[in-house]
Order: C-alpha cells, then structure tokens, then sequence
C-alpha cells in the first residue's frame, strides 16, 4: 500500500514513518521540515522513504496524487502554538487538511487519517466518548473539531476517512518534543531535581505513548473499511487517564533526589476519557505505561549524547520561524521554493 504522510518529520511522523517501513508499507513525506538539528531527509532516504519538503497548503496537487491512503499529520501542534496567529492556524490545520483530504480523494487515494485530539472535549466532570459534545477551548481545538467534520464528510463508497483523536502523548521520537507534560516533568527532573507541579495535582490527563500512536495509526490504515469510514474514535487507553500526581509521583520514584514543586492555584480543568470504541471496534490495545515512558525518557535525559534543543519546544519553532520568514505566508513560501 503507498501511503502518504503528511508532517511525517514531526514527533509522531519519526516514529511512525520506519514503523510504516516495517510493516511493508511504501512511504513518501511531506513535510514543510522545521528541525535543523538532524538530517531526517538521509535518514528517510536510508529507509527507502521518499521525501518531499513542501507545505500542504501551497504545494502542487500532484504530489498528493498516487497514493492508497494518507495520514494526515501537519499541522501547528499544540494549543499554545495554535495561539500565536489564530487566523494562520486556521489555514494550516483547517484549510491545509481540508485541502489535503479532498486531493487525496479527488486523485484516486481511498483512505484517509487524520490525527485530531482528545483536547477537543475541553475540560468537563463526566469521561468523554466520541458521542459527547465537543468543547473545544482554543483555536488549536476548534479547528480540529471543524476538520473532523467536514473531511469525515467526504466518506463514500470509494473514500474511507477517519479520525484518530489522541490523547496527549509521551515517550521518545528523534524529534523529541518537551512541551508535553510526561516528557517535561522527567526532563526538569533529571535536569534541576525539580518536578514542576500545578495545584492540586487532582486534575486527570489522558496519555498515550507515541509507540502506541503509531500502532493506532496502522490499525486505522488496516482495519476493514466498514468499522472505520466516517468514524471518530478516541484513541488512547483507560488505563492511562491519570492524575497529573501521580504522573509526579512515578517520576519522582524514578529520578533519584527529584523533588516535586507545587506552584499556581488548585487548577481545576481536569479531563477524563473513555477510549472503549477503538479497543472494541479495532481491537487496539496500547502496550506502553507511563512508567515504561518515564524510564525511556530518563534514559534518554541522562545519556551522554542527549543535547537540547530549543526546537524540542514547539511553540519555540513557530516563534522563531514566524519571526525570521513570516514562515505562515504565501510569499514566504514562494519565496523560500525560489531560494530566496
Ligand atoms: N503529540 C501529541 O501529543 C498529539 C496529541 C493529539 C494530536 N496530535 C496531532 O498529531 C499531529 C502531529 O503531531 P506531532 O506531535 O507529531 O507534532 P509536530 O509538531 O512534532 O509535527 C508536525 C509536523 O508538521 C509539519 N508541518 C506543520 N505545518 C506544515 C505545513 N503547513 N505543511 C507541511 N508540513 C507542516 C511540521 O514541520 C512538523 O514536522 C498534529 O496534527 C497534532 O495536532 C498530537
């Protein structure tokens, strides 16, 4: 199957991409490629991925034609970046995805994933299941709530689209992100003996390890196109809707002398989700736990040949770019395919 990953040199995309490759899928990237820390495009070309550095937004339609199936990826990642040009998030993870989705069916693909996000219900008392009315608080939510819809619109006898909506996730990628919770508490932990921790520590989370996201990923390509077309499913485990204090607590067991520090009001924006349809109807079970991602993360945090980066924090990557190359406009974009 040739499969299409858009965003595929993001944090997901880097652990996807090769498990893809392993299990016999035929890959090509797209990616408007931010890191500047590490050669992906060698490492993809090492695997037999083709890769292609371009924008959804402005790139030309053939190069979302010749796929089975895209995995939707691209997109301003998280709520803060989303914050910093509402408008312009709005063109990259609506309008990009939309047009992404409508190329793909347009040019023969017959399957179609896009990764949106359990933040989507925003904060609520019950556990949320994909029949709750979304909530959602930032633009980052919206957009995914409104692309969501309108690409699970297009199912039909031929197109079989889907929407994954992950819990937050943990663990390592080569394109380490520490803006996520499990990740940054163990990173400040190992680094300052300090695990930052905001008032009461009562608020739930649900997490998934971004092994576990790749493997819903190949469910969601795999899976018989009944179970799937035009459905939404949570994707995470209920095993892993946890309180941030305990999330603390297991870090704190883990990095030696690593004390917690409580800072801010009790928050009371708590979320709990059901994740039974996805273990029901595509039989996906998720096989990492928080401790087996607080372990790999303080491996990684403690080797000798872990480097920080600034671009391991996303909204620092949106930041800089916006600031160096209006990274979010059509000029800069021609201008950039120009060379200039
Ligand atoms: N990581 C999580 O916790 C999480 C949870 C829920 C949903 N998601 C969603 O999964 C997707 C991937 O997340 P991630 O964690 O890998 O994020 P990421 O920021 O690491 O990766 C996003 C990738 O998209 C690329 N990209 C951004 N705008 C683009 C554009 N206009 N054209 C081409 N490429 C573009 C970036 O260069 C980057 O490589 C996103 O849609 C995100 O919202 C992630």
């Amino acid at each position: 199957m040739k499969v299409l990953v858009t965003g595929g040199m993001g944090y997901i995309g880097r652990v996807l991409v090769p498990d893809l490759v392993k299990n016999g899928f035929d890959v090509t990237v797209i990616d408007r490629k931010f890191l500047t820390y590490d050669d992906v495009e060698a490492e993809y070309d090492n695997l037999g991925v083709n890769t292609k550095v371009d924008d959804i937004r402005y790139c030309d339609p053939a190069e979302i034609k010749g796929f089975d199936a895209v995995v939707d990826l691209a997109a301003l990642s998280n709520d803060p970046s989303g914050d910093l040009d509402p408008i312009k998030t709005w063109d990259i993870n609506y309008l990009g995805r939309v047009r992404v989705a409508r190329l793909a069916k347009k040019q023969g693909a017959i399957r179609y994933i896009v990764a949106s996000s359990c933040s989507i219900y925003g904060f609520r008392e019950e556990i949320a299941n994909e029949e709750t009315t979304p909530n959602p608080l930032t633009v980052y939510a919206e957009a995914n709530q409104a692309v969501e819809r309108d690409n699970l619109f297009l199912a039909d006898r031929e197109f079989t689209p889907l929407a994954l909506r992950f819990a937050t996730a943990f663990g390592y990628s080569k394109r380490l992100r520490l803006d996520i919770a499990i990740n940054a508490m163990v990173y400040n932990a190992i680094t300052t003996r300090k695990i930052k921790l905001m008032r009461d520590g009562e608020q739930y989370r649900p997490f998934i390890h971004v092994k576990d996201m790749s493997g819903a990923i190949i469910r969601g390509l795999e899976a018989d196109k009944e179970l799937v077309s035009g459905q939404i499913f949570n994707a995470g485990s209920n095993a892993l809707n946890v309180k941030l204090k305990d999330v603390a607590e297991e870090v704190k067991k883990s990095v030696n002398g690593a004390e917690i520090e409580w800072y801010g009001d009790p928050d009371k924006r708590s979320y709990r989700v059901d994740f039974s349809k996805i273990s029901k109807d595509l039989k996906f079970s998720a096989k990492y736990d928080i401790k087996y991602g607080i372990d790999e993360m303080s491996r990684e945090f403690s080797s000798r040949e872990f480097q920080y980066h600034e671009e391991m924090i996303t909204l620092s990557v949106y930041k800089k770019l916006i600031d160096a190359e209006g990274f979010l406009s059509k000029h800069a974009y021609k201008q950039r395919k120009m060379g200039l």
